[in-house]
């Protein structure tokens, strides 16, 4: 059953954005000293992991998945010191520190890169996927992010591949040597004390773009098995893939529990629920519930066993998901809680983005104050296409990724306390109202209750171990399930509409004990964004 190396069976994960997080020196951008300044208060909402997006160094250009230095901090976040002493301060509070591996591409200014085109002898041409011109072709390039394509450099005469944006070239994972010097990279990262690694777009790793695959190449599961052998063995190591594209058959594969490939992956067939059939996610529909409902079925169910699901909602890419999935205004505080306590029942490794935990809005930023490299291609491209700008700023309000990347609310100081200079990106207006200082302590707050979902699942083997089993799955407005062993049942209810509904469940109820809900006081209607998890078995 429960292997103590596992031990991330049990955890939760938090994810800090660290561009965002907490400035110590003034110059506007989170650093790794404003972290270790907040690992009292991460302790307190009782995580067992911080995943860190990149700290290496970087030109920033998609801030920092463009890495020019594997083995160095970028100075605007820190030093190599400052990371030893987050890991060992971190280390001391029980805290894992999981690194983001970006290994899919590099930054054009990695020196492999600049080597690569210098000449085509070099040995490090090969560690980029290179093609010729076809006869006639006029060197052309641009395509937007995410979407690849090939960039012309005269000194070699030929085309780099690309996947995301120009200034992110994609790594020839088939060459055996860039294999190894990203395995002796990581393993390097692990001497120094890291817990784990995400691996950024892990799913891209096996292409072969002279075929036109992009995502499960052929040799993907060969190459993450290489790695894994070389890399992820050591004893309580947690590794978590994002595969965009992963199926359920797919994820038991990355995540299968003989520990050949990963602990887990971010899937992410939930995420991409809310947009208009054929569109992209800037294509706005609402959530589905009955279809959302089926999905984490899918994945609760045939996960079960045989791989291991993550459970998150946010990170550094998606919106808010109170503003997403709940309602921002008048049930914001409600609706955060339901849907956190919707998660924290499942089973499956939880996480938390940074500022979630408060129940953090999406910005309404202004077209021209968008810095995420993906919006502004979005802004560029639709302008181009015709589209009016109320109808362009209607998408990136909901969808941007610079919803998530505002500075984080700490107090009601200016700038949230996140920093004495200017921020990098404008702090949300609302932070007066949604800072940690209003919530911690405070019962009844998002925060509470996060932490208090945390310490649920720390207490019940029934979070672990029980098997799913989804009930109503025809209504329209509810979303409620239950999970068993052979000694304990929880059952979770939530209204996911701001208004009052009866309870169909109200008799099983009767029989089981409050863990925790979302409004103070019992009732056996469903109030609006209520939720309530129940539990049974031995105390
Ligand atoms: C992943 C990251 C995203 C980044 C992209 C390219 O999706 O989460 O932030 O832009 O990979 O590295
Ligand atoms: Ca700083």
């Amino acid at each position: 059953m429960y292997n103590p190396s596992d031990w991330w069976k049990r955890a939760v994960i938090y994810q800090v954005y660290p561009r965002s997080f907490c400035d110590s020196n003034g110059d506007g951008i989170g650093d790794i000293p404003g972290i270790i300044s907040k690992l009292d208060y991460l302790e307190t909402l009782g995580v067992d992991a911080i995943w860190l997006s990149p700290v290496c160094r970087s030109p920033q250009v998609d801030n920092g998945y463009d890495v020019s230095d594997y083995r160095d901090i970028d100075p605007m976040f820190g030093t190599l010191e400052d990371m030893d002493r987050l890991i060992r301060e971190a280390g001391a509070r029980g805290i894992r520190i999981l690194l983001d591996l970006v290994l899919n591409h590099t930054s054009n200014e990695h020196p492999w890169f600049l080597a690569a085109s210098e000449s085509r002898s070099d040995p490090y041409h090969e560690y980029y996927i290179w093609r010729d011109p076809l006869p006639g072709e006029t060197p052309g390039d641009a395509a937007g992010f995410g979407s690849g394509s090939w960039q012309w450099v005269p000194a070699v005469g030929q085309y780099y591949y690309y996947q995301f944006s120009v200034w992110q070239p994609d790594l020839n994972w088939a060459n055996p040597a860039v294999r190894q010097a990203l395995y002796d990279m990581i393993n390097w990262w692990a001497d120094r004390g890291v817990g784990g690694f995400r691996l950024d777009v892990v799913d891209h790793l096996g292409k072969d773009p002279s075929l036109g695959v992009k995502v499960n190449g052929p040799r993907l599961h060969e190459y993450v098995r290489e790695m894994s052998a070389a890399c992820f063995q050591r004893p309580g190591l947690v590794t978590v893939g994002e595969a965009w594209s992963a199926t359920p058959e797919i994820a038991k594969r990355y995540s299968d529990p003989d520990g050949s490939e990963l602990s887990m992956v971010f899937q992410f067939e939930h995420i991409l629920l809310d947009q208009a059939p054929g569109g992209s996610k800037w294509d706005l529909a609402p959530l589905p519930l009955k279809a959302f409902k089926q999905v984490m079925d899918r994945w609760q169910t045939e996960l079960r066993g045989c791989g291991w699901n993550s459970l998150f909602y946010e990170n550094h890419d998606l919106p808010r998901i109170v503003s997403r999935w709940g309602d921002d205004g008048e049930f914001r505080e409600q609706s955060a809680q339901m849907l956190a306590i919707l998660l924290f029942g499942m089973e499956g490794t939880p996480y938390i983005y940074e500022g979630q935990e408060l129940g953090m809005t999406n910005m309404r930023l202004d077209l021209d104050e968008y810095q995420d490299i993906e919006t502004r291609g979005m802004i560029d491209a639709r302008r181009a296409e015709g589209y009016d700008d109320a109808d362009i700023l209607r998408s990136a309000r909901a969808k941007s990724r610079d919803n998530a990347r505002t500075p984080m609310q700490w107090n009601d100081a200016e700038h949230a306390g996140f920093t004495t200079g200017t921020p990098w990106l404008r702090v949300n207006e609302n932070y007066r109202e949604i800072n940690a200082a209003r919530q911690v302590g405070v019962s009844g707050s998002v925060f509470e209750c996060y932490r208090a979902l945390i310490r649920l699942r720390k207490a019940y083997p029934v979070f672990t171990e029980g098997a799913f089993s989804l009930l109503l799955p025809e209504d329209d407005d509810l979303f409620a399930y239950t999970r068993t062993t052979a000694d304990e049942t929880l059952l979770v209810v939530c209204n996911f509409r701001g208004r009052e509904l009866p309870d169909p469940l109200a008799e099983t109820e009767a029989g089981m004990t409050l863990l925790i809900g979302n409004y103070p006081d019992a009732q056996t209607t469903l109030r609006p964004y209520e939720a309530r998890m129940y539990r049974k078995g031995e105390v």
